[in-house]
């Protein structure tokens, strides 16, 4: 993230900004019980690129900008941050277990480590321990908010499963599983975050589409990382759409693409889980490329939502982190 920064005092402040959001992320889960630390310490090891508490920081500064500082705002911003950072990792807990992944930021997943039940658990305890947090900060309004981008989010992959293996999956419904699970929490972090800050309900609905845009562009090179990427680069295991049956964008264009006998292959390709003969095929109609393309309109989509903000660093950071997720490699 350092380097999309444009100031090195930004960069400074951000990274104190997240080390706040990862102290009261940890402090959140201290329990009684040593058996839950050691468990909870797993999670720490997910944190990645922090790419949610982030959003939820540079969509506040975004809003604040010709604001004079407030302290209780930026705190209650950190503890947002804190809270999506909480509930992503309970859903990459339990996407964990249903994928049954055995690599998640180059490390082992709990589900591998620890087995089902266990990971189940810990995707619970943290959900719970984000809902917690979120109602110290007294505003119902945001627990409400927050439970309904959860809702969706698990009703996106509800959705997903019950296209398990359909191969006629439209266009229409990957792009509504994928607004779903990944699009509303992004959107979310910007919005309340927005809100938080005290933007006016017209800025606070361009960042909310400004993270759904880039949640879901986000989700495309996911995928197409997940059928195209090396393992040892992205850090998680690969080629699990294809095992579970999940049809993503590339796949979906290209059946759509394909002649009679080339759609017949390909059904034979996902059927047997033939990764390197699949992705020969797609390549062929051009659907990789046309995928990618679908993505970076969205990212053009997400840098036009913030057109309407003051032109300020936090907004051109903004920008920038909409270029960096389709440009990612893991
Ligand atoms: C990643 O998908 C998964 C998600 C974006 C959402 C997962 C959500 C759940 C399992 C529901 C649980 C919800 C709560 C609130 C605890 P992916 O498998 O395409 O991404 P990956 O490549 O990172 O595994
Ligand atoms: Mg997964």
């Amino acid at each position: 993230m350092k380097e999309l920064l444009s100031s090195d005092a930004m960069a400074t402040t951000l990274a104190a900004r997240l080390d706040r959001v990862a102290a009261r992320f940890e402090r959140q889960l201290q329990s009684d019980l040593a058996q839950v630390n050691s468990l909870a310490r797993h999670v720490e090891r997910y944190r990645g690129k922090m790419l949610r508490p982030t959003l939820v920081i540079i969509s506040g500064w975004a809003v604040r900008d010709s604001m004079p500082e407030d302290t209780e705002v930026d705190s209650r911003i950190d503890t947002l941050a804190a809270v999506v950072e909480m509930i992503h990792m309970a859903t990459l807990v339990h996407d964990d277990v249903l994928d049954e992944a055995q690599m998640r930021r180059g490390g082992a997943t709990v589900n591998s480590l620890r087995g089902n039940e266990t990971a189940v658990m810990l995707g619970d305890f943290l959900i719970s321990s984000a809902f917690h947090l979120c109602s110290s900060v007294g505003l119902p309004w945001l627990n409400s908010a927050l439970g309904v981008t959860t809702t969706q989010l698990c009703s996106g992959e509800i959705l997903q499963l019950t296209h398990r293996g359909d191969t006629a999956l439209s266009e229409a419904t990957y792009f509504e599983i994928i607004r779903r699970k990944t699009g509303v929490l992004s959107g979310a972090c910007c919005a309340l975050a927005a809100r938080l800050a005290g933007g006016a309900d017209s800025v606070v609905s361009a960042l909310h589409r400004y993270g759904e845009d880039l949640g879901m562009a986000f989700q495309i090179q996911d995928d197409l990382l997940d059928l195209i990427g090396e393992e040892s680069v992205v850090g998680k295991t690969l080629g699990i759409d294809l095992q579970k049956g999940k049809l993503t964008l590339p796949i979906v264009i290209h059946l759509g693409r394909a002649s009679a006998p080339g759609r017949e292959e390909t059904l034979r390709a996902i059927a047997a889980c033939d990764r390197t003969g699949l992705v020969a095929l797609v390549r062929g109609t051009g659907s990789l490329g046309a995928a990618r393309e679908r993505a970076m309109e969205l990212v053009s989509s997400a840098k036009e939502r913030v057109e309407c903000l003051t032109d300020s660093p936090s907004r051109r950071l903004l920008e920038s982190i909409a270029d960096a997720t389709v440009e990612r490699v893991y």
